[in-house]
């Protein structure tokens, strides 16, 4: 795990945007792509770009359920505003939360994603150490799956909502063996309340109470942090 600290989000931003450039001149074909506050720089750079995905393909982590895509806190609302209508792919590809068999959408999400392995991976974090929406205690076998929100996401996640309980109790998330199994990962993470997660993922012991330190055994992963999401490492 490489990590690299930054001034701030703006610069954290840029330096994912170069890594990407860098491995789209190599010919990278799909990008597994996040939401949440973490990567709007990253996607910044990439609107102000003039890199094109037209043949390319692009997979997200994860979908709340029950949320229409038309809903503004919906994830495929959110890449809307921040990547795809700036810049389309060939084919994007999001959880469908609002499927009636919502076990039946994630074995098809499943399939997508063997069907097109992921070269580039961007993952935030959150402050309990998830990655996309794998709450601590999921097990590290896991593929696509849905899963119930821990309290301390929703609460997190209140922010985009007029209130806590507006927050769907649930999410389909792409599973921790399907993370792992990108080719490159790049975790961004700024800001103090991140500082305890960054810590345990980095030095901490490999455990699913802390989802994000299994990357420790991933062969490529880089970590951009600033200084207050670094400020408890060693
Ligand atoms: C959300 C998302 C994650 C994201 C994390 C941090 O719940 N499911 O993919 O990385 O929490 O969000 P933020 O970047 O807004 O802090």
């Amino acid at each position: 795990m490489k990590v690299v600290t930054v001034k701030n989000a703006q610069e954290g931003g840029k330096i994912a945007f170069t890594l990407l450039k860098e491995k789209m001149a190599q010919g990278i074909q799909t990008l597994g792509l996040a939401t949440g506050s973490t990567p709007e720089t990253f996607y910044q750079e990439i609107r102000q770009s003039d890199l094109d995905f037209s043949e390319m393909t692009s997979i997200n982590l994860d979908e709340y359920v029950g949320l229409d895509q038309s809903s503004d806190q919906s994830y495929a609302y959110f890449m809307k505003q921040h990547l795809f209508d700036a810049k389309p792919f060939k084919m994007s590809y999001l959880p469908d939360g609002k499927a009636t068999d919502l076990e039946a959408a994630a074995k098809d999400y499943d399939r997508i994603i063997a069907e097109n392995p992921i070269d580039f991976q961007i993952l935030g974090i959150g402050r309990n150490g998830h990655i996309g929406f794998n709450e601590p205690g999921t097990s590290f076998d896991k593929t696509t799956h849905v899963v119930d929100l821990a309290p301390s996401t929703i609460e997190a996640n209140s922010r985009f909502f007029d209130s806590s309980d507006d927050v769907p109790k649930q999410a389909m998330s792409m599973g921790i063996a399907s993370i792992m199994a990108s080719k490159t990962i790049v975790l961004l993470a700024f800001g103090s309340e991140k500082a305890d997660a960054i810590k345990g993922m980095v030095e901490g012991s490999v455990t699913e109470e802390l989802p994000a330190s299994v990357l420790q055994n991933h062969a490529d992963v880089i970590v951009i942090v600033d200084e207050a999401a670094a400020s408890k490492l060693a």
